[in-house]
């Protein structure tokens, strides 16, 4: 079904080999570039296109985040990220990215009601966390204690009610920082902290990793700001890979928490939310700012595979607006912490540099949002192992939404991309004997 209110236009196809013509519509959205629909492609021409990466495809209608990647702008229903950095809190970003508009005064407090009475986790959850070695990766713990979700909430996963839909979205959201401490918890031998209702979403969740029964924790401002600032950050951040999966794996009619879980295992990726932690291991690996121009050397050196990690977007050829607002943040968080560490000042060498050098000029490569952030989680206490965690801690928010937007879309179908075959063409079974 084309949205004949988005048709602005129509562009012609002409085969040259044939000289048939095709006519497809041209849809415009509200800002951005506008797309040709070529759902009737294949009926009218009997050719499919062809984008691997999806580069250059629109796969839905959205209404949730903008991007615009020449410019370094990252829009959330409208608001600049920078102001909700500022002004805003990981809740209500929450709130309106589920909902579409800033909650009123009531709205809000109902809201943070619902999620902090959400955030205790079924008490025989804890015994599967027994099942995993004590040195696995928080993120594979994670992933698989998520997908478990589903076999404790069954009230939440009839996809087509909205109010279990309603219900699952929050309980994801109150829960996962619940669940990324237990795993963090988990790999160090410590007992479980459970959530406290008088804390903030921030301060519980650094409650629930720092906290042991031996000491009194309260958790400093300076870190439950930064924490609730990074969690804004990562919230939402249109089509990219894990929330794709999500949608990819919605659109079979999955249950949300099945879905979460597979947004978290894509999340996992160097090339994506495994980049913070990557990053610290690069600046790590450099060492001293004498080995700098010799690492930006071998990122530019197309025989030899390594990247700089926390540089290159697929979208942003600019600044990343998240990278700038994580800069100014991490410079705070450790001046007002008073620490002096060696890699910040690693960090601002090699950026200076890359944003110099010829080769990232020319290929637009900035630093994104994973160059700074691991070095705040690290000031923090966070080892590099939960990097990606705490990621997918504010990714939850961006990928119930976006999956929440898609199950309400009328127009939703099974995604189910084509491909150019290139094997070999039908050819007749040998038995063994005659190979
Ligand atoms: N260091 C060196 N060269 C790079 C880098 C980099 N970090 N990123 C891209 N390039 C080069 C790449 O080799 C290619 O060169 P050529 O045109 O000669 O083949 C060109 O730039 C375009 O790169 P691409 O891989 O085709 O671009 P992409 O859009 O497919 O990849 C990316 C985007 C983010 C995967 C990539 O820039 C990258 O691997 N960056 C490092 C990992 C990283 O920081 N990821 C976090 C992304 S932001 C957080 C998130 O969204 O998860």
């Amino acid at each position: 079904m084309v949205q004949k209110e988005l048709v602005t236009n129509n562009m012609t196809l002409t085969d040259n080999a044939s000289g048939a013509s095709v006519e497809l519509p041209v849809l415009s959205g509200s800002v951005g570039p506008d797309v040709i629909d070529v759902r009737k492609l294949y009926s009218s021409t009997g050719k499919f296109t062809f984008d691997p990466g999806y580069g250059v495809t629109g796969s839905c209608l959205s209404a949730l985040t903008y991007i615009d990647g020449e410019e370094g702008i990252l829009l959330h229903r409208g608001y600049p990220i920078e102001q909700l950095a500022e002004k805003s809190s990981f809740l209500e970003v929450a709130y309106l990215l589920l909902n579409g508009e800033l909650p009123t005064g009531h709205e809000h407090n109902e809201f943070v009601d619902a999620i902090t009475h959400h955030t205790m986790v079924h008490e025989q959850l804890s015994t599967f966390f027994r099942g995993f070695r004590r040195d696995a990766h928080p993120m594979a713990i994670l992933c698989g204690v998520t997908g478990a979700l589903s076999a404790f909430y069954h009230d939440s996963t009839d996809i087509n009610d909205p109010v279990q839909r309603m219900i699952a979205s929050r309980r994801l959201i109150a829960k996962m920082p619940t669940l990324a401490a237990m795993a963090y918890k988990y790999s160090l031998g410590q007992p479980f902290n459970y959530p406290k209702n008088s804390l903030s979403y921030a301060e519980n969740f650094l409650q629930m990793c720092f906290a042991v029964p031996a000491d009194d924790y309260v958790a400093d401002p300076i870190l439950s700001d930064a924490m609730d600032k990074i969690l804004i950050l990562h919230a939402d951040h249109e089509q990219n890979a894990s929330t794709s999966t999500v949608r990819l794996a919605g659109s079979s009619g999955a249950n949300p928490f099945a879905c979460i879980a597979a947004g978290i295992a894509c999340l996992w990726g160097p090339a994506h939310g495994g980049a913070n932690e990557a990053v610290l291991e690069m600046l790590n690996e450099i060492g001293d700012k004498s080995r700098i121009g010799e690492y930006v050397n071998k990122a530019r050196d197309k025989d030899d595979p390594f990247r700089l990690f926390g540089f290159g977007h697929r979208v942003y050829k600019n600044f990343d607006p998240r990278a700038k607002v994580m800069r100014e943040s991490c410079h705070e968080v450790l001046n007002k912490l008073g620490i002096n560490d060696p890699l910040l000042e690693l960090a601002m060498e090699l950026e200076e540099l890359a944003l110099r050098d010829d080769y990232f000029i020319e290929k637009k490569l900035y630093p994104n949002v994973d160059f700074y952030s691991g070095i705040i989680l690290k000031a923090m206490g966070f080892p590099t192992s939960m990097f990606t965690v705490l990621f997918a801690v504010a990714r939850t928010v961006g990928w119930i939404s976006q999956w929440k937007e898609m199950i309400e879309d009328p127009a939703q179908r099974i995604g189910r991309p084509r491909q150019l075959y290139t094997g070999p063409v039908a050819r007749d079974y040998t038995p063994i004997s005659g190979r």
